[in-house]
């Protein structure tokens, strides 16, 4: 069992669409898969149709091994479930820092929902607080998307610094570059910069494209809607060199 986090400290900047994308590309090619939407947005809840808990369904990530597996629900896809968001999980950080060992509770909470998946992917809120702390203790990898902009960068240098200072391991993070568009001088200089720079930078790009933005009016995975699609390529890219790095680093 793998834990992958798609995680950035920046919003807005594609982990959602990757999260959604990537767990339904690794339930397709028959991998258990269990997408963990820590977001209280819910926003990958609403792609796949599912109800968030507004009454606080999915509790058990702070209560406790019951409730967490009361809370995952089917989706329409073989294979790939869901554990929805919650309005509690705004607050996730001040319910564990209550709590004895604080950077653990996430990964404590998931616990009783490994035995059963192969993958658990977890679409984190853009935050680099104790939730944060959880999420870096709780995965095994972490996929970071990066857009083509300055201060995107500069918030990557500045995740990694952090990492290295609080004792985690950084060399589990890996990067890709989101919404890009290949026609801007601008985007593919950033990339080229980003290139030159000590990161670990996946191969794979998903380029801005309007496939992922109708997502929402489908509420479907792009592949779900649009197999044959550039969008779809793209993700299915993604997703083949995190998995093989899943294998190779987990
Ligand atoms: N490759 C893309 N091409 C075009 N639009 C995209 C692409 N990726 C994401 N988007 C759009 O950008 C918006 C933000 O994407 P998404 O919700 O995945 O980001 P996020 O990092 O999860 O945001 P948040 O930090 O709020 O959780 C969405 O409206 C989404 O449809
Ligand atoms: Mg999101």
């Amino acid at each position: 069992m793998t834990t992958i986090a798609i995680y950035s400290n920046k919003g807005g900047v594609g982990k959602t669409a990757a999260a959604v994308n990537l767990a339904f590309l690794a339930a397709e090619g028959g991998e258990r898969t269990l997408l963990c939407d820590l977001d209280a947005q819910g926003s990958s809840t609403f792609y796949f149709r599912v109800q968030p808990g507004i009454k606080r369904k999915a509790r058990g990530l702070v209560k406790g091994a019951r409730k967490v597996l009361e809370s995952v629900k089917e989706t329409d896809y073989p294979l790939l479930d869901l554990l929805p968001a919650d309005f509690s999980h705004r607050k996730l950080d001040l319910e564990f820092a209550d709590q004895k060992n604080p950077k653990t509770r996430l990964s404590k909470a998931l616990d009783p929902l490994k035995p059963a998946y192969d993958f658990l992917l977890l679409d984190c809120p853009p935050t680099i607080n104790l939730l944060a702390e959880n999420i870096f203790m709780a995965a095994d990898l972490l996929i970071t998307p990066l857009i083509p902009t300055t201060l995107s960068l500069m918030a990557h240098q500045q995740l990694l610094d952090f990492l290295d200072a609080q004792g985690y391991r950084s060399e589990r993070v890996y990067a890709f570059f989101s919404m890009v568009d290949g026609r801007k001088r601008l985007h593919r200089e950033l990339i080229a910069e980003a290139r030159a720079r000590n990161w670990r930078l996946l191969r794979a790009t998903i380029p801005y494209l309007s496939y992922v933005e109708q997502m929402g009016v489908h509420r479907a995975p792009v592949a779900a809607f649009a197999a044959s699609s550039p969008a779809a390529a793209a993700y299915n890219e993604l997703w083949q060199e995190t998995r093989r790095l899943a294998a190779s680093t987990v």
